[in-house]
């Protein structure tokens, strides 16, 4: 045996522009910044939303925040244990778990909550838990690739709509027979930013005797008061069944849990393969998770910073004629369509100083190659308008233009068209 078909798959990766490599990166001294290949940038292609991946936790500012709260010891101890040494089930179940899935149930308003190692292996545990064959799960065509995964895990039958068509979404489940029904959302659509809308998909679940499952990888900590997320934000929490959120983006550790009744909770714990065949998350990580949950409490006006910003800045980019995509968010994507064009373009930005990375198929579209532009709150306005100024600079040769416009010429709006899952095969 040999490795020739692996070759043969690389190389018409790289003769397409699509093979990835990876770069390391490190943090700059200065918020916000960091470095990579030699050179100091912007960070705009975190998911660290509130900077709160740099937070430095030591007794004294574990103390700080905890003042004397009973909790106190056991996070103390958890911040010095790097391995939980087996499954939770087993004897890797160190108590900051149990208090960190207290107090994300008690920000999101739900009876329990449930962590997972990772946004990835909550998705496909918890999907293929909750459904199976003659079930069907109802998917929005841009959600992640967990969820993709997930709904393919279960077997169940899978109706994907076109991104945040509600009519589209209600035909399909007025004319399914199946036996149970799982409507599955990104409720921040991550290579979009476009947002879900809750409210509307908690009607149709009630009319349609189907289950609501939102993933909030994107929200948590960003939106609603005390970063509580978006169903909070949009006022129905209480009735989503099935409550995904991350811990390793605006929170700024690792990690994800499940946030819901308590029947629910109690069942996925039985259930749930990707919980319960894993080594638990390191209690240091579950400490850090907790401090910055709370932390990220009081951050109202960070989050007011950062949707502020993110709205001038959009601002700034429509004004260039640029397709944002629809974001309504503080993740921008600039749509330019050819890969190459895209990765050119970032390069240009990156020798500019802004570190902002080129999305290209399979993650996105084909023909939708984009920069992505992840905000934060430690960002200062006036970067962020220096590097609205910049792009504006860089597209005046018509490059990125020329790019939007040849894509809706020759595809229409790419968003009403089914788009390949992230996990397509290879060639
Ligand atoms: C919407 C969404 N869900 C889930 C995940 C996976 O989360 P994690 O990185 O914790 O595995 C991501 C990560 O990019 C995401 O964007």
């Amino acid at each position: 045996m040999t490795w020739e078909r692996l070759h043969t798959r690389l190389d018409a990766l790289a003769a397409q522009g699509r093979e990835r490599q990876l770069h390391d990166w490190t943090a700059d001294s200065e918020p916000g910044y960091v470095r990579t290949g030699g050179r100091r940038l912007l960070d705009l292609a975190s998911n660290d939303y509130l900077g709160l991946s740099r937070q430095r936790w030591t007794p004294d500012t574990v103390h700080d925040l905890l003042a004397g709260d009973p909790d106190e010891p056991v996070v103390l101890d958890a911040l010095t244990r790097f391995g939980a040494g087996a499954a939770r089930l087993i004897n890797g179940n160190h108590p900051v778990y149990g208090l960190l899935e207290r107090d994300l149930a008690r920000l999101k308003g739900r009876e329990a909550a449930l962590i997972f190692g990772s946004g990835v292996a909550a998705n496909t545990g918890v999907i293929p838990a909750l459904m199976g064959q003659g079930d069907a799960v109802f998917s929005d065509e841009l959600n992640h690739a967990s969820i993709i995964d997930g709904v393919r895990l279960s077997r169940a039958e899978t109706q994907v709509f076109p991104h945040r068509d509600l009519g589209a979404l209600e035909r399909q489940l007025a004319a399914s027979h199946a036996a149970h029904k799982l409507i599955v959302t990104d409720a921040l659509f991550s290579m979009d930013g476009t947002l879900a809308a809750l409210p509307e998909l908690v009607a149709l679940k009630k009319k349609y005797g189907a289950w609501l499952m939102v993933d909030e990888a994107h929200t948590g900590g960003v939106y609603g008061s005390g970063g509580a997320g978006l169903a909070c934000a949009q006022g129905v929490s209480g009735e989503v069944d099935v409550l995904m959120g991350t811990l390793g983006k605006a929170y700024g550790s690792v990690g994800a849990y499940i946030a819901g009744d308590d029947v629910l909770i109690r069942y996925l714990l039985n259930a749930a393969r990707s919980f319960i065949f894993t080594t638990g998350l390191p209690p240091v990580n579950v400490a850090v998770s907790l401090l910055n949950v709370r932390y990220a409490q009081g951050m109202d006006e960070e989050r007011r910073r950062l949707h502020a910003h993110a709205a001038r800045f959009r601002a700034a980019l429509s004004a260039q004629g640029l397709d944002l995509a629809g974001s309504e968010s503080q993740v921008v994507p600039v749509v330019l369509g050819a890969a190459d064009l895209t990765l050119r373009r970032a390069e240009e930005l990156r020798s500019r100083g802004y570190g902002v990375v080129a999305i290209r198929p399979p993650t996105v579209a084909p023909d939708s190659a984009r920069l992505r532009f992840a905000l934060s709150s430690v960002h200062r306005w006036e970067e962020l308008e220096q590097c609205a100024a910049d792009i504006n600079d860089l597209s005046d040769d018509q490059g990125s233009r020329v790019g939007a416009e040849r894509l809706k010429e020759e595809h229409g709006d790419v968003y009403s068209g089914s788009c390949e899952s992230p996990c397509e095969k290879l060639p």
